[in-house]
């Protein structure tokens, strides 16, 4: 791979990072079709390809941290803002079996279910609207890199703790450098929150560490996210 195409990607990625923060104040609506259209291009534009450049080891990361804690293998999984199934692919090396999907981009689920590592496919908005999914269906809910503007917020937890049957665990990753600039996760307000929910006696907040979350060898540079591990306590 050329010089020359690391650096339009680079150029692409920091235009869509900086675009989402911009959209954060937008309306509702507005964000999310910025959102979806965002994705519906990039997936037509190899997003694989690119992270792969890029050294994305964020789903890779992920998959090792829940396999530390969910050792059943026929536990249900859910990928929230699965993408192009990356993560779900990690898992299914990993020896998990009934992993389902959800994203709010249906081109991103429809070029996942090439990957053959899904069950179920819902093409939904993670927010503080209900999802179509009955109380206590997971024993498990993943998302990697999907946390900051314009993408998954602190609200979506009320529905994640909803959904994970108690004792399930809820662990996600969160780019360090959304946690610094990103409105929605920046000053602490992240873990206010999920430390609010552990005072309620909703979750048990069992980890937060930071891991690589891109690795480039043409460059040379390194980027970081945190991975939160949180165990349901109860879901109402
Ligand atoms: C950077 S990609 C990450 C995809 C995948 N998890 C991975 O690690 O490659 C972000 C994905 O999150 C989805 N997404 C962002 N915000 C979302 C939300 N609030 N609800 C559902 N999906 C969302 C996007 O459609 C996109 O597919």
């Amino acid at each position: 791979m050329a010089e020359v195409d690391l650096q339009r990607i680079l150029t692409e990625i920091e235009k869509r990072r900086v675009r989402c923060r911009k959209q954060e104040s937008a309306a509702p609506e507005e964000s999310l079709q910025m959102m979806r259209d965002m994705y519906a291009e990039w997936i037509n534009n190899d997003y694989d390809k690119d992270m792969e450049v890029l050294g994305f080891k964020s789903p890779f990361e992920l998959a090792e941290t829940i396999s530390l804690f969910i050792s059943d293998k026929n536990s249900r999984v859910l990928d929230c803002a699965s993408g192009t199934g990356l993560l779900g692919l990690e898992l299914k090396k990993r020896g998990y079996i009934r992993i389902d999907a959800l994203d709010a981009s249906k081109e991103s689920l429809d070029y996942s279910r090439g990957k053959q590592v899904y069950t179920n496919y819902f093409c939904e908005y993670l927010g503080h609207n209900r999802l179509p999914i009955e109380n206590g269906t997971y024993d498990a809910i993943c998302m990697s890199a999907a946390f900051g503007n314009t993408h998954v917020r602190p609200d979506c937890f009320s529905e994640l703790l909803r959904i994970t049957k108690p004792g399930g665990y809820v662990i996600f990753n969160v780019r360090a450098e959304n946690l610094i600039l990103d409105e929605c996760c920046k000053s602490g307000k992240l873990d206010d929150v999920i430390h609010k929910m552990a005072a309620k006696g909703k979750v048990e907040f069992l980890e937060k560490k930071r891991h690589v979350y891109m690795q480039c060898e043409q460059n040379g540079n390194t980027e970081y996210c945190y991975a939160f591990v949180l165990r349901v306590i109860g879901n109402k």
